[in-house]
């Protein structure tokens, strides 16, 4: 896989489908897409009455930033269209935010036939598609995805939620958009710190189930990280053809789509230590909690010696945070999040751990005394 410049005759993007029966859609991976929204919405609004019916859903950092964009795109095709701006932040995905957002669609008649686009990170990406899941039973929905994260993760397999006190994700839907578009160049505004907890998920890809991409990555990532375009576009395309397989094979999660949570058990109690606030982003825990799983993973003997070495060094090449032990956590305040984490079942810890770099394996029965030894040994200042 090389990171080459597109040549003038290639197609402006490249496509990604994701084959899910008469629910299937495509996720359009490439730059300007925001500018021509209105040509990839229009074939999606034949129906008439949907032409008076699309809310463009978004957050204020990204309104300002790339709202007139796609308003002057919906504007050139001729679809009617309305904006609705969200305060930004983990915390306007929750039951509060919600009711409002379903009030005010409601309130300007949204129709069955109606479609609403997400513009925005994973939280509009994820509180959009749950409003767009549970309105008049079910709407449908676009995702333009403006973060790294969103583009390879979030606004791809149709899993929408809200946070509660309960815990994160706990109230949600599956439903899945019609479209994606993932404008690479709507990453050029984002912050570095966003950027890099984002390419956390892409390094996830390679780790769980293609060893090829992730040495892709430690020849390429420094240059997509630096904003190499066409490194960014190979990867998000990598990143989502990886994660459509697994969906198309596994939709709601009763096997193997679990093994996109690598890390997320470990990155699930430190972002509830530290208050899912912005000391540690989403991805920074992912990238910590993925070297805790492939530590775990080597201690219990699954995978060989050197594996978590190796992504470390990346981390260190890419600037991604590497050592949990600069945080402060305690082992038994990390595991006791665990247990009230949902993967818990009577009392197992049910972990994502991997016999090498590309070979990712559900292990549900993981004892919490081999948990507390390596967070004992990891934690130590
Ligand atoms: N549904 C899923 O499958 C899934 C998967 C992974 C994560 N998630 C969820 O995604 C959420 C995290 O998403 P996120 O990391 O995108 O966070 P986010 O949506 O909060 O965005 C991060 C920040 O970047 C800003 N921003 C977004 N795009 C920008 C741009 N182009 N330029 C400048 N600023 C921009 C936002 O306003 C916000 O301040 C979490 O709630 C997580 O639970 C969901």
């Amino acid at each position: 896989m090389a990171a080459k410049s597109p040549s003038p005759s290639a197609p402006s993007h490249t496509t990604i489908e994701v084959a899910l029966g008469d629910r299937s859609y495509e996720i359009r991976v490439g730059a300007g897409l925001v500018a021509n929204a209105g040509s990839h919405l229009s074939p999606l609004l034949t129906d008439p009455a949907r032409r008076g019916g699309v809310a463009v859903v978004t957050d204020s950092n990204v309104a300002a930033l790339h709202l007139p964009a796609l308003a002057g795109a919906l504007d050139a095709a001729g679809v009617p269209h309305r904006a609705v701006v969200l305060e930004p932040g983990e915390h306007t995905k929750d039951f509060a935010h919600l009711e409002r957002l379903l009030d005010d669609l409601l309130g300007h008649g949204i129709e069955r036939g109606g479609m609403l686009v997400a513009l925005g990170g994973g939280v509009v990406g994820d509180l959009v598609g749950f409003a767009a899941a549970i309105a008049l039973r079910g709407v449908d929905f676009i995702q333009v995805p403006t973060t790294l994260l969103a583009q390879v993760d979030s606004s791809v397999g149709g899993k929408t939620g809200i946070n509660t006190r309960h815990g994160k994700n706990l109230v949600g839907a599956f439903h899945q958009p019609r479209l994606v578009l993932a404008d690479i160049g709507v990453l050029d505004t984002l912050p570095p710190r966003e950027l890099l907890a984002g390419y956390a998920e892409v390094v996830k890809y390679g780790l769980v189930g293609d060893a090829g991409f992730f040495a892709w990555l430690e020849e390429n990532g420094r240059a997509l990280i630096a904003g190499d375009r066409a490194a960014r576009i190979e990867a998000v395309a990598a990143s989502c053809r990886i994660k459509a397989a697994i969906v198309a094979a596994d939709e709601r999660e009763h096997g193997e789509r679990a093994l996109l949570n690598l890390g997320h058990t470990f990155a699930h109690a430190m972002e509830a230590e530290t208050g899912f606030s912005d000391r540690l982003l989403h991805g920074e825990a992912v990238a910590l909690g993925m070297v805790l799983a492939l530590e775990l993973s080597q201690q219990l003997g699954l995978c060989p010696d050197g594996a978590a070495e190796r992504l470390r060094a990346h981390y260190a090449a890419v600037g991604l945070p590497a050592d949990p032990a600069a945080y402060g956590f305690g082992a038994d305040r990390l595991i006791a999040h665990m247990h009230h984490d949902k993967k818990v079942r009577g009392g197992a810890l049910t972990f994502i751990l991997a016999r090498g770099i590309g070979r990712g394996i559900v292990v549900p029965d993981v004892e919490p005394g081999e948990v507390k030894r390596l967070l004992e040994r990891r934690l130590a200042a």
